[in-house]
């Protein structure tokens, strides 16, 4: 197969696990014409079914079109199927749009690769689950040069419509999806904990369900409160000192030692109440533990 630089919306996906499958899928039904390669041929034959174009390896999938979605577990093994098919050589004048989460030393490695060999960049971390792919609930979140962008706007619009071009840092995407992920995880870990409490505790779900989703509406105000005054340097107004939490955690910590429940998440926050009391930060607002999170910060 040789390079397609036609205006038609071809594009290749490498990797058809759930997110490659979604993306190929949500592809497929915006009218592009999708050719796919993935390990497990079972993947690829169920997307041919729906009208993609099935390759048998991943070097053909890179000369079947100019645009190449890859999105496999990992950059190690995108690494692994860059060597063991030879690729390097067949990025020239190949656009690729890497969809896999990454670190930042993978990000920059990729980046070196893929300039050095003739390709051209999109780096970008995807924010949602598969099934929101082309809803308004997809959530991109790309880099890369402008002009290489608009190249690629047609095939990021199918996948959201709403897309986010971050510039082009192309560590951003990874930095601003990571911070995403640690408010989420620490969020859900802290219902999930919660649960736990309320179960040992004889406090039926539902009952916590319905108190939980009362506080869902403060906390919205809360986070972007917290986010306005880490911005804005105003850390040390308050209507809940640090102290405070920290006396409330510490509270937790005993009913949950009383129930017989885990500590180990209540131990790590209480140990980052105790950096902050460290610090001189007790009398502060809780946005004021930014800097026990990032203690070399003079920004
Ligand atoms: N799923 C989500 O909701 C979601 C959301 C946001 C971001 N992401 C990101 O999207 C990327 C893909 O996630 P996923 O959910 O699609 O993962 P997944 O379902 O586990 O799929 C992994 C993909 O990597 C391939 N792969 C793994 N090891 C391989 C190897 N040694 N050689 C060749 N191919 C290999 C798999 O091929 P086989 O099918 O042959 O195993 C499959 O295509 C990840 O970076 C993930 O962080 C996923």
């Amino acid at each position: 197969m040789s390079n397609q630089h036609t205006s038609t919306p071809g594009v290749s996906v490498i990797g058809l696990g759930a997110m490659g499958s979604g993306i190929a899928r949500t592809l497929i039904e915006g009218g592009c014409t999708v050719s796919v390669w993935n390990r497990s041929r079972a993947k690829v034959d169920a997307l041919v079914a729906t009208g993609a174009i099935g390759c048998n390896n991943p070097g053909d999938a890179l000369n079947a079109n100019s645009h190449v979605i890859v999105c496999v577990s990992d950059y190690a093994v995108w690494q692994q199927i860059i060597q063991e098919h030879s690729l390097a050589s067949r990025f020239e004048d190949t656009c690729i749009i890497q969809l896999t989460t990454g670190t930042i030393d993978d990000v920059q490695t990729h980046a070196s690769l893929i300039h050095d060999n003739g390709g051209r960049l999109v780096e970008g971390a995807v924010m949602c689950y598969p099934r929101n792919l082309g809803t308004d609930e997809a959530a991109l979140l790309l880099s890369g040069a402008p002009d290489v962008l608009d190249e690629c706007a047609h095939i990021l619009s199918a996948l959201d419509a709403n897309w986010t071009s971050l510039g082009e840092d192309i560590n951003q995407p990874s930095v601003l999806s990571r911070s995403l992920m640690s408010g989420l995880t620490g969020a859900l870990m802290g219902l999930v904990n919660g649960a736990a409490i309320c179960r040992a505790g004889g406090v039926p779900l539902d009952v916590f369900m319905k108190f939980n989703e009362g506080t869902n509406s403060i906390l919205l105000a809360e986070q972007r409160r917290l986010i306005e005054a880490i911005r804005d340097g105003r850390t040390e107004e308050n209507e809940a000192s640090i102290k405070a939490w920290r006396e409330g955690n510490q509270a937790l910590n005993s009913v949950a030692a009383s129930l017989g429940t885990d500590l180990t998440l209540q131990n790590a926050i209480q140990a980052v109440f105790q950096e902050g009391r460290r610090r001189g930060l007790d009398e502060h607002d809780l946005s004021a533990l930014v800097d026990v999170f990032d203690p070399a910060s003079d920004r």
